[in-house]
């Protein structure tokens, strides 16, 4: 199951998205992610939500086939982080993924609905608040273990695991927040500088 989810995780939608609607290589271009953000700035928002649907599916279809497999959550966790993995670390594109945050989010989804509204009320909030996708994402996912260990707390280290990946994946965000130079989601390029 951890080698089917991590094969699945690397199936890079970012990427092939783009390329079905010609958009610029998202490893390349704007903040050099294949992820939706990315796509959203490069291409709009019909192609962002496809790759984000995507994206979550690569999460939430390799846990919800392992639940159903009645596996321990230990290993649920590891799937789960699997498939995050293929994600960050394509085997079908040189290693050269993004930063997992939608899939992550999929991987959970099966935990329950409860944790999913607190990790979306977070990142809505903050995006509201602050209009940084990185800075959302990075706050939901460093809440993520606390809302985990009330609600599921057998699952915690796993997602704990994912958060410090996922933030590790967020350096060059954190580092351009820092300089103020991160450009806000909904604003023109020139709006940004
Ligand atoms: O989910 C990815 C987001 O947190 C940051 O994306 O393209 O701004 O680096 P990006």
């Amino acid at each position: 199951m951890c080698v089917c989810a991590y094969l699945f995780g690397s199936i890079s939608s970012a990427i092939l998205i783009s390329r079905v609607f010609s958009l610029p290589d998202p490893r390349f271009s704007g903040s050099n992610n294949p992820g939706a953000t990315n796509v959203l700035r490069l291409g709009g928002k019909l192609p962002a939500a496809l790759v984000l649907i995507f994206d979550v599916l690569k999460g939430t279809i390799p846990v919800w086939g392992a639940y159903f497999l009645n596996i321990e959550p230990v290993w649920l966790g590891a799937v789960a982080v699997s498939a995050c993995l293929g994600h960050i670390y394509p085997i079908f594109f040189h290693f050269n993924g993004g930063k997992a945050v939608a899939t992550a989010f999929g991987a959970l989804l099966p935990i329950g609905l409860s944790l999913a509204g607190l990790l979306i009320l977070t990142w809505l909030l903050i995006l509201w608040a602050f209009r940084f996708s990185s800075l959302a994402a990075i706050v939901t996912v460093a809440a993520a273990p606390l809302y985990t260990w009330l609600i599921k707390p057998q699952y915690t280290l796993p997602v704990g695991f994912l958060t410090v990946l996922i933030i590790f994946r967020h350096r060059a965000n954190i580092s351009r927040l820092m300089q103020g130079k991160e450009p806000r989601v909904g604003k023109k390029k020139e709006d940004n500088a």
